[in-house]
């Protein structure tokens, strides 16, 4: 699978390539300006930086960013995650450590639990804290004073993300898939970093294949690397990528073996649509979150899907891509 979830070892290999620096940051120009003012900006009022969201689909680089602008601002980058932080309890316990100018990062912030999320309102509004003590009558409520910090959340739904939680951030930073130039750029530094050879026919073949995801395009990358160095001289050139992502079924759009197993199961299963999210998910054995936050808006993107308030619905592009003759356009449908 190419663009679900990701493994300890590929967190490992990722960590080695992820940029530290704005100038290492390749792409999304407009969003890096915004930002790098946002930074100055603070830095010059001897400030925390502003509470920023970033949202986009997987592998886009918000991790990456949210690392990126704590260490413009020689702030501390505390991590945690939605899901982590179970009970109210759970987060000021973090609120509490921080020192003043800390970046508290919290990632798939839409699955913060309600009572948790409360607790965030007034830490991100006015750095207090309202704990309730003890049960029963002898509840009471104690304000704690907490050091100005900066959050920072991501998430790939921002449509999850609750208005009042929201509009207590800043800036809402959206990444958006990244262009094959953009792309080829990061194979080229990644490649270099890994000290892989490779040439441009190579570097761009692979960053066409990338899904617009940074991410990808190191993945395939690596798959490239190792088919070079097993099965030619290990020199990564266009013939040899277009065999290797051959084999990792990748094909010339870049799509993988379940991005297309979507679109065969709407044209072919579900007769072009209209098909709802679930019965999808069901039919290409994944979750359905997976498929609508992994899979889907790269299809979206790309012609491919259609969302309709009935469901998802293939486009001519998709039958194009697939080789099938749609209904009512002559002929039966079968796969070439
Ligand atoms: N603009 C970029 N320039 C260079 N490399 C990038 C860029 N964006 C992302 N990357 C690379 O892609 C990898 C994935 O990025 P990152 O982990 O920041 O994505 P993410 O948006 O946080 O994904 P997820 O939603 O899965 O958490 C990083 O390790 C980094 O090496
Ligand atoms: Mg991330």
């Amino acid at each position: 699978m190419l663009s679900g979830k990701i493994d300890a070892e590929e967190a490992a290999f990722e960590a080695g390539l992820r940029p530290r620096r704005m100038d290492e940051f390749v792409g999304q120009a407009d969003l890096k300006e915004r930002l790098a003012i946002l930074v100055e900006a603070a830095r010059g009022r001897g400030e925390p930086l502003d509470h920023v969201l970033f949202s986009g689909p997987p592998g886009l680089g918000k991790t990456t960013l949210a690392g990126i602008l704590s260490n413009e601002m020689d702030a501390q980058f505390r991590a945690t995650s939605g899901p982590a932080l179970e009970r109210a309890g759970d987060l000021a316990a973090i609120l509490s450590n921080l020192d003043p100018g800390d970046v508290l990062f919290i990632d798939e912030i839409h699955r913060l639990p309600r009572v948790v999320e409360e607790v965030l309102y007034t830490a991100m509004e006015d750095f207090q804290l309202d704990i309730v003590v003890g049960k029963g009558p002898a509840a009471r409520s104690i304000r704690l004073e907490l050091p100005p910090f900066a959050l920072m959340g991501a998430t790939t739904r921002v449509g999850r993300v609750t208005p009042p939680l929201r509009d207590r951030f800043g800036y809402v930073a959206r990444i958006d898939y990244y262009p094959p130039d953009d792309l080829e750029l990061i194979v080229r530094r990644s490649a270099s970093i890994l000290d892989v050879d490779a040439d441009d026919a190579g570097t761009r073949l692979i960053a066409e294949r990338s899904r617009g995801t940074p991410r990808i395009a190191n993945r395939l990358l690596r798959r490239v690397r190792d088919y070079a160095a097993v099965r030619a001289d290990g020199l990564v050139t266009g013939p040899i990528a277009e065999k290797a992502l051959a084999v990792f079924e990748v094909d010339d759009r870049g799509l993988d073996a379940v991005d297309r197993a979507i679109l065969e199961a709407v044209v072919l299963k579900f007769g072009g649509g209209p098909v709802g999210l679930s019965t999808l998910a069901i039919a290409v054995s994944e979750e359905p979150e997976t498929v609508e936050d992994a899979y889907e808006p790269y299809l979206l993107q790309q012609g491919l899907l259609q969302r309709t308030p009935r469901g998802r619905v293939a486009t001519a592009l998709a039958y194009q891509h697939l080789g099938v003759v749609e209904p009512g356009n002559g002929g039966q449908q079968t796969l070439v």
